[in-house]
């Protein structure tokens, strides 16, 4: 935690597998890249690997179509091992060690988005630590709901945070502790929202109001189910490289539009450091999204 450059660290966490991390992750890497700026990737699920195979993807579709850096732009990726000593503590030690050497490798990037697992784990909690910018995407059910705070099912009140509410103060503690200036800006933006099912997203939308305060977020505009999202990875493709050279899909729908102005949204009220820029080439490119639909 001592460890503090110019780099704005964003991690994207949630206890919970299947949230959208991996996706949320590569699309605001894609973003930040075709806005000019310098992005280090750092893909801490080392089981599932996905932000990591996501890249790869994205490698080989440009190498097979002889696409450009111009044309496809990539972060900066640097791979990550987990310690395999007998010993828990060593692990611990050895992991915390190797992040702090990776992390300090990426000192050249102006930002570094974290792709965290599904699960608490030692490295993962330590990584949240680094965070300037803590991103949470959330499923629109009370199911994922649980893992920042218990509800009470009789009278539907919040009784209090729970595991991975918790994960973050302890993140924002050790990180007052340790004399790194600021606090760590948590953003919970809802994933995979439904047209229908009203009920259900008013209610999550009055939770979710609720506990902001309490647990200190913010809330972030959030994403539709869209189908698009799933067929993309395979070709290490976002929202944002639709109708650029080499895209496997034109841009081809409203719903490709409305999706990519959903994602500007979001990108937007991160409120990353320096904003301007970044503001300037998502208007332009809404700008140029008007233009096509119309
Ligand atoms: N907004 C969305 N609409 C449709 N599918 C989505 C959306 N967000 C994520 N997905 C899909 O859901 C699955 C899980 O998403 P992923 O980003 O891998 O989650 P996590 O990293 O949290 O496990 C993937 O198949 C992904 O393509
Ligand atoms: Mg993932």
């Amino acid at each position: 935690m001592t460890t503090k450059s110019n780099t704005h660290v964003i991690v994207i966490g949630n206890e919970k597998g299947g949230s959208g991390k991996t996706t949320v992750a590569m699309h605001l890497v894609v973003a930040l890249l075709r806005a000019g700026r310098s992005v280090g990737v750092l893909d801490i699920d080392v089981r599932q690997k996905s932000l990591a195979r996501y890249l790869e993807n994205r490698a080989q579709w440009g190498v097979a179509q002889g696409l450009t850096a111009d044309d496809l732009p990539m972060p900066k990726f640097l791979p990550l091992q987990n310690s395999e000593h007998d010993s828990v503590q060593r692990r611990q030690s050895d992991d915390d060690d190797r992040l702090r050497r990776t992390l300090a490798a990426f000192s050249d990037c102006e930002f570094l988005v974290i792709d965290t697992p599904g699960a608490d784990t030692h490295l993962s909690r330590t990584a949240h630590c680094f965070a300037d910018t803590i991103v949470t995407p959330l499923n629109d059910s009370f199911v994922d709901f649980d893992l920042l705070a218990r509800v009470d099912p009789a009278t539907g009140e919040i009784k209090g945070p729970s595991l991975y509410a918790e994960t973050v103060w302890r993140a924002r503690q050790m990180r007052a502790r340790s004399g790194v200036m600021g606090g760590i800006d948590w953003v919970v933006t809802r994933n995979r929202l439904q047209a229908t099912n009203a009920k259900n997203k008013a209610a999550m939308a009055k939770k979710l109001g609720d506990l902001a305060g309490r647990v200190q977020f913010r809330q972030a505009r959030g994403f539709g189910e869209r189908v698009i999202y799933r067929e993309l990875f395979s070709y290490g493709m976002t929202l944002l490289d639709l109708g650029c050279k080499g895209s496997p899909r034109k841009l081809s729908s409203m719903s490709h539009i409305a999706a990519r102005q959903e994602l500007r949204s979001f990108i937007a009220s991160l409120k990353l450091p320096p904003l301007e820029g970044i503001e300037e080439e998502l208007s332009k490119e809404a700008v140029a999204d008007k233009r096509h639909a119309a």
